[in-house]
């Protein structure tokens, strides 16, 4: 795209279902207000919005585990979030919440437009329905024992001990999360959005991205890679926007039909509505005076935020949305994060691993920028990342207050010493001075391209690298030594000027430090161009009085932070060794319901070979197989790769459950099941005939 006239920038819609923690922040809010506030700051118009999506399966959860209602729950939490948004200084033009009247219309409206465009397709499909509840359930809310680690709690789409995918089918003992009910199907009918005929369109603007980032693209085309299908756009649930069609009650979108609409909804709701804006403290409002500009005009760039378990929504399937109803533009980046862990461990919220920010606010009060500089520091964005309070206690002390408090104090302390906190004026320069205004003036540029370009961690790093600069120019010059007047005026008027310059480069990254700092400086607002100037704070201004604006880590408050962690982890490991003990004494699994013959009997189950093996990528417990079935030769995805290696499985036989419903497991479309024997221990074995000459394709019954 050609220079934009224009941002819509968007941060994720996060669910409102829990407080956040330092993963969210760094996957997409601190992200997203750091590129916001550098584009306010360069005077450019721009929209950004963001806020609660309070529909979903994940709300309905949470009411159920707290004993509140849906609506308790987000009430709750919405408010929760937006302050801790507000206290870490993230700077939306608007935070909303999709459970507002005006985005019922607007994302109503826009699936009425689709439908009545005779885009969905409507289709009747058997679903898990909880006949004491008289609801559908979705794959979330049925629980039973994981057949890889008999964790008793795994859900039916994944276990969260062992981390593997599952269906409800292979939970031993699936039930429904909200009565216990054992599970039965029942037809329904839902529109579908076909993404599989839109799939060419979809490559084509995939392929015309190639700037995305590698995670980013890779992602998407995986997806493509293995071919897009249908995805029903409406669920039965009374939790939701329902959908606005006369034979479809007790029906809501689909909370990812709804929720990417709510930036829609937001944008709108910011110009027609008023009182709902946020105030923003550093730079401009949204310039246009309408939000379809935002959303319509081909001059505008829509920026997505997201951490990388949204990238499908938000780089297929939003788009697609969009493409098929027309008149909008298109996202033209996604940067999306990889994901933050915590001390080496993924966080948590159900185990309580995370940094909650409300709590680091109570027992870190004022710290909010440190806390944003260690997380762009580290910012998860080619790669998952760690954090770790040993690096922020490092980086704390060695580069915030080290250097950048550090040379600013030092500057301002000298300057009320010797001048009365007066700008001193130069008279001459030398050539050390000349070379440190030349190189001074180039940072405001690079710091400005590498957050053009996503490229935070950098940005912020050129930022400090500024404070290096002027730091070692003082240290080298030795004001507090030298005994010529008219040098120690010079050194510090430059000294100043860099912190002048700092106080405007910091602003994206620290902006509570850049408003005390502009304070101390006794300077206006000031835009990022402003920055390029060696000379803005003309001799003779006069200057506030010195504040320390970062101090080393109390050693104590880190003790405080670790040992707080070592009991979080503690208990978490309590509770598995009593698991342990609980699944040792049930080693053996107690019979399962009565079957009949007929249920039995429509099972499929053959003789077949290995013919080749590999192991998935990313799982350290899957394999592919081929295998030959005697009728066909197919993909089957297998658990089976603690206990078997790829090369040593090549020829052998198995038994194969063949008409199994296709699964898709990682990207890949598994065609069937190896029956195995599994002792109390969870080692596994083949089941195998006992006689030679029983070939591919012999049945079992
Ligand atoms: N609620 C989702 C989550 O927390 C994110 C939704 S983003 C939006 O993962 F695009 F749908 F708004
Ligand atoms: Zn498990």
């Amino acid at each position: 795209m050609q220079t934009p006239k224009r941002y819509t920038v968007t941060a994720a819609l996060i669910y409102a279902n829990g407080p956040i923690h330092i993963g969210h922040l760094a996957g997409c809010y601190l992200p997203s207000d750091i590129y916001v506030r550098f584009l306010r700051a360069k005077g450019e118009d721009v929209l950004f919005v963001s806020g609660s999506d309070e529909h979903g399966v994940p709300i309905t959860i949470r009411a159920q585990k707290e004993g509140l209602t849906p609506t308790q729950v987000v009430d709750k939490y919405y408010g929760v979030i937006k302050n801790a948004f507000q206290d870490f200084g993230i700077e939306f033009d608007i935070y909303s919440r999709t459970s507002r009247p005006i985005h019922h219309q607007v994302a109503g409206d826009f699936f009425k437009t689709l439908y009545d465009k005779k885009i969905f397709t409507e289709k009747v499909t058997e679903e898990y329905y909880d006949e004491t509840a008289k609801r559908f359930l979705s794959d979330r809310l049925i629980v039973g024992t994981c057949p890889n680690c008999k964790n008793e709690n795994a859900y039916g789409d994944q276990c969260e001990k062992c981390g593997s995918s599952l269906s409800p089918d292979e939970l031993i003992n699936p039930h429904s999360m909200l009565s216990g009910s054992p599970l039965v199907k029942k037809p329904t009918n839902n529109w579908f959005l076909p993404l599989d005929k839109l799939q060419p369109k979809l490559q084509s603007y995939i392929d015309s991205h190639k700037e995305w980032k590698a995670n980013v693209s890779g992602q998407c085309q995986s997806w493509l890679k293995d071919g897009l299908r249908p995805r029903a756009m409406t669920r039965d649930l009374d939790w939701g926007v329902k959908v606005p069609l006369p034979n479809a009650e007790g029906k809501v979108l689909y909370v990812w039909f709804d929720a990417p609409i709510g930036y829609i909804t937001a944008s709108k709701e910011w110009f027609e509505q008023p009182e709902t804006r946020n105030a923003v403290s550093y730079g401009g409002k949204p310039k246009s005076n309408n939000w379809e500009t935002y959303w319509k005009d081909k001059d505008s760039k829509l920026v997505h935020f997201i951490g990388k378990d949204n990238i499908v929504f938000h780089c297929l399937i939003f788009p697609a949305m969009l493409m098929v109803h027309e008149g909008f533009i298109l996202p033209e980046s996604v940067p999306a994060n990889e994901f933050l862990n915590l001390e080496n461990n993924k966080i948590s919220t159900s185990r309580n691993w995370a940094i909650w920010l409300h709590e680091y606010l109570e027992e870190m009060p004022n710290k909010q920028d440190e806390l944003r500089y260690v997380l762009t520091a580290i910012s998860p964005e080619t790669s998952d990342s760690d954090f770790t309070w040993a690096d922020y206690e490092a980086r704390v002390n060695n580069e915030l207050a080290a250097v950048f408090s550090n040379f600013v104090h030092r500057t301002m302390v000298l300057t009320q010493k010797n001048f009365a906190s007066k700008v001193p004026e130069t008279k001459q320069y030398t050539k050390e001075d000349i070379l440190v205004l030349e190189e001074i003036s180039k940072f405001p540029e690079r710091i400005g391209n590498a957050i053009s370009n996503y490229r935070f961690r950098e940005a912020q790093m050129e930022m400090m690298n500024l404070a290096r600069v002027g730091n070692k120019y003082l240290s080298d010059n030795e004001p507090w030594k030298n005994p010529d007047i008219e040098r120690v005026k010079t050194i510090l008027n430059i000294s100043l000027q860099i912190c002048a310059n700092l106080s405007i480069l910091c602003q994206p990254f620290l902006p509570f430090t850049s408003e005390k700092l502009r304070r101390m400086l006794n300077l206006g607002a000031m835009t990022w161009s402003n920055a390029a100037n060696t000379n803005l704070l003309p001799a003779g201004h006069q200057l506030g009085d010195p504040v320390m604006l970062f101090a080393k880590v109390d050693p104590e408050l880190m003790k405080f932070q670790i040992q707080k962690l070592d009991k979080i982890k503690k208990l978490a490991d309590e509770e598995n060794a009593k698991l342990e003990i609980g699944n040792q004494q049930s080693a053996i699994p107690p019979q399962k319901d009565v079957t009949s013959f007929d249920d039995f009997n429509k099972m499929d189950i053959r003789i077949g070979t290995i013919i080749a093996a590999e192991k998935m990528p990313k799982s350290d417990k899957l394999l592919k197989l081929t295998v030959d079935t005697g009728i066909d030769q197919r993909t089957v995805l297998s658990g089976i790769a603690k206990y078997y290696s790829p090369e040593n499985i090549i020829g052998q036989q198995v038994t194969i459950l063949v008409n199994l419903a296709p699964r898709k497991m990682m990207g890949i479309e598994s065609n069937g099941m190896i029956l195995m024997a599994e002792n109390d221990k969870g080692e596994l074995s083949f089941v195998l005939p006992n006689k030679d000459g029983i070939n591919n394709g012999s049945t079992v019954k």
